[in-house]
């Protein structure tokens, strides 16, 4: 049996799909279980405590894992849903929390399944019948209008018993995570009816999350709603070490990703919040973001490498209707993380050392060397000891491979 942190840990990569039968299921696969090891690693060689940063916290690995090994740690994500993940993940429950999330969670189901509370209303998930069938979206709406009713608005107790009703919510949904993005089972509709033994199913969830949550470690990190573009907004001290995993250059939307979760707990109410929130997030380009993309200029006043305008028009004079819009598309992605590093560097430490755990991409048979580029990047910002580690293949494509781009900030 896994413990939460382990789940939430060792998530696989988009490839594997979850088994009703078994239920056996990686929840949230932001960060590819290998990547985790990586990240695991690095943080393992300070043996000092020092102030680790992941400006690009997802699911909160890195903040985690510094936590564990003694170290400071502050993250910045710019989805709320996830700095309210990671600040769940990584909070201290105390025994007689704990003791009382189980209560209510037992409460809460029984609420849900007598249908004695007003129920939530559905959420605005674009075609939501193929997602969920209507018995189960009805159970839904009761079990979540049930979690607020015995575990309270909000506080660690209405936390944990959302965590789990994350969990049995993607159980219950349609969504095959065989694919990098989520796509649907053919057989929808009569694939899953609704149940009633998955009460017993939310119980197991929320056994399995506050077995792991009575493990947490008692220090905590800090986790920020922010834009890693803007650091210096958001931070006030400065850092030793930097360990992230920060968007690759790949179209993979985190929001289109993570909707079932954001719609059921309420961080997105429509579409069009949906497309503006990827629209803010480096690499973004769900909805309203491609058609802005293809309007999209460069400021002109953020520093790109002299190796990407070849790439760029590569894309751009691709055969393919779309190469100019994703040749601008990689554009921005440059431009926003250059804008990041060079912001970086205001909150690092003299003699900080920085590592980004990302993937290159191909456009059209165009390779985009994103290792070699960030690497020219922090050489143009005045990062020295520039390394670029592959560290391993990430699928079947021969050519795309997973680096760690590290580098040492000397100081102004
Ligand atoms: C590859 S994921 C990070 C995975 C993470 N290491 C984990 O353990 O889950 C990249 C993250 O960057 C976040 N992000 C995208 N644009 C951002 C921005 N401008 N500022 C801060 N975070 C951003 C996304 O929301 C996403 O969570």
């Amino acid at each position: 049996m896994y413990t939460i942190r382990e789940a939430l840990q060792q998530r696989a990569d988009y490839t594997h799909q979850f088994n009703l039968k078994t239920g056996r299921h990686g929840w949230l696969r932001l960060t590819p279980a290998y990547s985790v090891k990586v990240v695991e690693e690095l943080i393992e060689r300070y043996e000092a405590p020092v102030k680790i940063l992941d400006p690009f916290c997802g699911t909160g690995t890195t903040a985690l894992s510094a936590v564990n090994h003694g170290h400071a740690a502050v993250t910045t994500d710019i989805n709320p849903f996830l700095v309210w993940l990671a600040r769940a993940k990584l909070a201290h429950y105390s025994q007689a929390v704990v003791i009382e999330a189980a209560k209510a969670g037992k409460a809460a189901l029984d609420l849900a399944q007598r249908e004695a509370v007003q129920p939530a209303s559905e959420p605005s998930i674009y075609k939501i019948e193929r997602w969920w069938s209507e018995p189960t979206r009805r159970f839904l709406c009761y079990l979540k209008a049930a979690i607020t009713e015995a575990g309270g608005p909000e506080g660690p107790v209405n936390d944990l018993l959302n965590i789990a009703f994350c969990r049995t919510l993607i159980k219950l949904s349609n969504a095959a995570f065989n694919h990098q993005s989520m796509s649907f089972k053919s057989d929808v509709q009569c694939l899953f009816e609704f149940d009633p033994k998955v009460g017993a199913m939310f119980l197991d969830d929320l056994t399995f999350v506050l077995g792991g949550a009575k493990q947490n470690p008692l220090e905590r990190g800090e986790i920020i709603l922010g834009d890693a573009r803007d650091l210096t907004t958001h931070l006030d001290s400065k850092f030793d070490v930097v360990v992230t995993s920060p968007p690759y250059a790949n179209r993979m939307s985190y929001i289109r990703e993570l909707r079932p979760y954001m719609y059921w707990l309420g961080y997105l109410l429509n579409g069009r919040d949906a497309a503006e929130l990827d629209w803010l997030a480096v690499g973004g380009t769900w909805g309203v973001a491609t058609s802005r993309l293809t309007e999209w200029l460069p400021s002109g006043d953020r520093w790109l490498p002299d190796d990407l305008p070849s790439v760029l028009s590569g894309i751009a004079n691709g055969d393919n209707a779309n190469g100019a819009l994703m040749s601008n598309y990689v554009a921005k992605y440059f431009e926003d993380m250059s804008m990041h590093f060079n912001n970086l560097r205001d909150v690092l430490n003299p003699k900080a050392r920085v590592h980004y755990i990302v993937g290159n991409s191909t456009f059209y048979k165009i390779l985009v060397s994103t290792e070699k580029l960030y690497a020219n990047i922090l050489r143009e910002y005045g990062f020295t000891n520039i390394e670029v580690r592959p560290i391993r293949k990430r699928n079947s494509k021969k050519e795309l491979i997973e680096f760690d781009v590290s580098a040492i900030w000397p100081g102004s």
